[in-house]
């Protein structure tokens, strides 16, 4: 049998994305394993869900390292790890450009609208401000831009009336869990 196609998952945070992910392996819906999940925030949630699970975490702090050095750390440890795809699931840091060369590609990260709109952070207060009807996520290669790498999958997510930054990001949040997986799929399909 075909060792399973490796995913490394970079999370600061809940970790909500991580764990559908998970959830879709579990399922027998993705076919990959979550090789390690790293996340730069020793509180980050998401961790937790690791040990539950008993997924390989690590905490790797960032604060007060070099951006260069502490990436050249990152991706060391991603392959010592053997990871074949890099996954972006909440991690609040942007990637030095060495770091993005380490895996062409290869790096894929979910945002919370549709990109080109509103990138950057709060990406739904920006759509309400904006007064937009329709939003979404993407699930994007990383390049050296912030959110501006190809795009691989969007989905659209209507903005009702009455609509507050919780209550949008909960329904956008709900099509980024499918989202990601299918575009994890659809990645590992292209380079098997
Ligand atoms: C998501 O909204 C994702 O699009 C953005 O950060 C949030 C992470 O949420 N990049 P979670 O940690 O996956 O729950």
């Amino acid at each position: 049998m075909p060792e399973k196609r490796r995913l490394g998952i970079l999370i600061s945070g809940r970790g909500s994305n991580f764990q559908a992910i998970a959830d879709h392996i579990s399922a027998g819906e993705l076919d990959a394993t979550i090789a390690v999940v790293i996340s730069n925030r020793a509180h980050a949630a998401g961790l937790q869900i690791a040990h539950e699970r008993g997924i390989p975490a690590l905490v790797r702090p960032s604060q007060g390292i070099v951006r260069e050095e502490y990436d050249r750390q990152l991706a060391a440890e991603l392959k010592t790890h053997r990871v074949d795809l890099v996954c972006l699931a909440g991690f609040m840091r942007l990637l030095s450009p060495a770091f993005i060369q380490e895996f062409p590609s290869k790096i894929l990260n979910i945002h919370p609208s549709l990109l080109p709109s509103f990138p950057g952070l709060d990406a739904q207060a920006q759509a309400l401000r904006h007064g937009v009807k329709i939003t979404g996520c993407t699930v994007h290669l990383v390049n050296e831009e912030l959110d501006a790498g190809p795009i691989l999958r969007q989905a659209a997510v209507p903005v009702l009336p009455g609509d507050t930054v919780d209550t949008l990001s909960a329904r956008i949040l709900k099509a980024e869990h499918r989202l990601y997986s299918d575009a994890i799929k659809a990645v590992l399909a292209e380079s098997a």
